[in-house]
């Protein structure tokens, strides 16, 4: 038989494509894999930062400065590719665990949801790259202002936590693009080779994912979550918090909708954050039990048919943008 067929994604590397945040971060596609809560851990970020995109460990579900250390050197055991580390800012202080991963030699810091001034401070002084998550112009000119070295803004679809201002990431991407001089990576309903086209196109640098990373065979989270992504649609995940300044997007559920139930009726604040704790989540993306709790999750599950290895989705991702721009090009004749 004629070797006419495409090579697999999955078995060669595609092209690489190259933008400044590829250059900064030194990686191969501009794909990162996002700070994910409870579910990013060494294998998930060196299965992306393995397959040439940038994987991430979270802070969040980790035990202190010594769980962190330990999960950066598990990581290291399992690649050579940089990887960054993400930080949530303003719910514990993060100061003992910026120094353990800066001291381990991490020197990719992603920071979110706070004011990120004093870490970049502290990472600009060490020669760490820094990437901020933002949602939107105004708050990716105060991380530029502050010195970040790219940011990215998560539109209105995304999973977890997101702006109050429900911009789709196609308004919002080519708003914050003019708005900043340093790259920005487009977050917020990217889950194939098409979504990382369309970010280009719109002047991202690249994308940043966080669910279709969930849906993933390192994903640090029960089966019985990933199944729900790939089995998903769009209309499957509400939006939670609102009421709290804070909205989320997660899979609709049971109790998601008695969280919902109790924001409309106005239940005090307390009771509302007591609904919400951590072990609420942990339940689910952890436990497996998807209706008594609340797990995170946004529209770009209606793009998820299958739990993968990390690896494929980034390799298949880059394949799919590179046969996308080889197909628009042919529309616009020489
Ligand atoms: C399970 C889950 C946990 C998350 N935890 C964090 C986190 O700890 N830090 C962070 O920067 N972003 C977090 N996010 C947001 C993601 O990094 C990313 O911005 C978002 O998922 C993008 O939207 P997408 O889900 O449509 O790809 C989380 C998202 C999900 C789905």
């Amino acid at each position: 038989m004629p070797d006419t067929a495409p090579a697999s994604p999955l078995s060669t590397a595609p092209p690489a494509i190259e933008t400044r945040v590829t250059r900064l971060l030194g990686i191969r596609y501009p794909i990162v894999q996002g700070g994910l809560a409870r579910v990013a851990f060494a294998d998930l970020a060196a299965a992306v930062s393995n397959a040439g995109g940038l994987g991430q460990i979270a802070v969040a579900g980790l035990d202190g400065p010594e769980g962190l250390r330990a999960e950066i050197r598990r990581c290291r055991s399992l690649t050579d590719k940089p990887f960054a580390v993400n930080f949530p800012i303003g719910r514990t202080d993060i100061w003992p665990l910026l120094d353990a991963a800066l001291d381990e030699g991490v020197r990719i810091i992603a920071l979110t949801a706070g004011n990120p001034a004093p870490y970049l401070k502290r990472c600009g002084e060490v020669g760490a790259k820094t990437l901020v998550l933002t949602a939107g112009p105004e708050l990716a000119r105060k991380a530029e202002a502050g010195g970040a070295d790219m940011v990215a803004t998560v539109g209105f679809e995304g999973g977890g936590h997101i702006g109050r201002t429900d911009e789709t990431t196609m308004v919002m991407v080519p708003r914050t693009v003019a708005a900043v001089k340093i790259p920005v990576l487009a977050s917020g309903g990217i889950a194939n080779g098409a979504g990382l086209l369309a970010a280009l196109a719109l002047g991202a640098e690249g994308v940043e994912m966080g669910t279709r990373f969930v849906a993933t065979r390192e994903a640090h989270a029960h089966d019985a979550y990933k199944a729900a992504l790939a089995a998903a649609q769009p209309a499957d995940t509400v939006l939670i918090k609102r009421s709290l300044g804070m909205p989320g997007r997660v899979l609709n559920s049971p109790y998601a909708q008695r969280i919902l139930a109790a924001e409309h009726d106005g239940t005090p604040r307390e009771a509302l954050v007591a609904m919400i704790r951590g072990e609420m989540n942990a339940l689910g993306t952890d436990g497996g039990d998807l209706e008594n709790s609340y797990v995170w999750a946004g529209q770009c599950v209606g793009l998820i048919d299958a739990v993968e290895p990390a690896g494929h989705v980034v390799r298949r991702m880059a394949a799919e943008a590179a046969e996308g721009m080889r197909r628009l090009r042919a529309l616009v004749p020489a």
